[in-house]
């Protein structure tokens, strides 16, 4: 794997960077704190983190997007045994309703002799050693499973001593909530959770990280290129490798490059409402408090928002970490809402 590589990455030697992130959380796993969350926005290296940190250690990474049912997360807990086998078989062996066939691994989710995902868990933590389990962006299963998720993490944070479970998300207010730590009706209520959080590389970083890739690849970009690069891109690694990747493949025209990144990134705001988008939209242009925001919409657009609705969806742009007290936490989401129309 090369650092331009766009799978995320799972092995310390293709890391970039993150010795910090990687000491604190297993500093936290050794001392047995039960819940951590990984937090960072998007494209940060959050998965690459997660994956290289359990390649070291006992556990498993689940990614929960696209996780709707119960029997999909079974699916993936399953295959996710199965493919670290090798690692997880020990903690395996002898519990009931697991089966070890070679290289796989069967696990009855349902009637006779089956085991529940608590069960496994506690089944696992008589093996008497410590064992992580990942769930990558968790914030995005919703109700039932959810609240489901919320008492097996609240029931191991209580019981299940040798069981840390890292939590990780791009949409950090929706993680928060998710866990609903703060929130008396949460079963999670009250209880301590130890945060890491993935910043973007400084200045330093990106370009150090950029004249590494380049060099790997064999490909020498002028100076200047590498610092256009970075005024747009900001140390986001995502967005950096984008770059790196799509200017080692012959994209050597910047316009062109980041038209395409911005593109990528619009889509991913499409799934917003027409009146998200418009408040969006003002912000990316320049307004920088609420009641510019509302009398640019009412001016630009003839639409007068409630002040209610505002604030909510002020809030909700908050909560998927798109915005911050006005400001794009992305600069490619900034350009890409530019261009947006209700
Ligand atoms: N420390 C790093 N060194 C090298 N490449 C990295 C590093 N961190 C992330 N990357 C690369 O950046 C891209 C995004 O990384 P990753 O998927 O880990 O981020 P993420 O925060 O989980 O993103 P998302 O929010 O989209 O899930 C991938 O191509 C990955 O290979
Ligand atoms: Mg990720």
């Amino acid at each position: 794997m090369t650092l331009f590589d766009l799978r995320p990455k799972y092995r310390r030697e293709d890391l970039f960077d993150r010795e910090e992130e990687l000491k604190e959380l297993s500093k936290t796993v050794e001392q047995g704190k039960p819940l951590i969350a990984l937090i960072g926005i998007r494209r940060v290296g959050k998965t690459s983190i997660l994956k290289t940190f359990l390649n070291e250690v006992n556990g498993i990474y689940i990614d929960m997007r696209g996780i709707v049912r119960r029997s999909d997360l079974e699916l993936r807990v399953s295959d996710a045994f199965s493919s670290t086998l090798d690692k997880t078989r020990k903690f395996l062996e002898g519990i009931r309703g697991v089966e070890i066939l070679g290289f796989s691994v069967e696990i009855r989710w349902r009637g006779r002799d089956s085991v529940s995902f608590v069960g496994l868990l506690s089944e696992i933590n008589k093996k008497g050693k410590r064992f992580v389990v990942v769930l990558d962006e968790l914030q995005s299963v919703k109700p039932p499973l959810s609240a489901e998720l919320r008492n097996v993490i609240a029931y191991s944070y209580d019981n299940l001593e040798n069981i840390v479970f890292i939590v990780a998300g791009s949409e950090i207010g929706l993680l928060y909530n998710f866990l609903g730590y703060e929130n008396p009706l949460s079963p999670l209520y009250g209880r301590y959770v130890h945060v890491v959080t993935v910043e973007r590389f400084d200045r330093d970083l990106a370009r150090e990280f950029l004249v590494k890739g380049f060099r790997e690849e064999g490909v020498e970009p002028p100076r200047e290129a590498i610092e256009i690069a970075i005024d747009f891109f900001d140390g986001i690694v995502g967005w950096l490798v984008f770059f790196g990747r799509k200017y080692v493949d012959g994209y050597r025209d910047f316009e062109n490059l980041k038209m395409m990144a911005v593109d990528l990134a619009r889509e991913e705001l499409s799934k917003l409402s027409s009146r998200e988008k418009i408040v969006l939209k003002a912000i990316a242009l320049g307004n920088n408090s609420w009641s510019k925001v509302r009398s640019f919409i009412a001016e630009k657009y003839g639409v007068v928002l409630p002040k209610s609705t505002l604030s909510r969806i002020i809030e909700k742009l908050e909560m998927l970490s798109i915005v911050k007290d006005y400001r794009f936490l992305d600069p490619v989401y900034r350009e890409a809402a530019k261009t947006l129309s209700p």
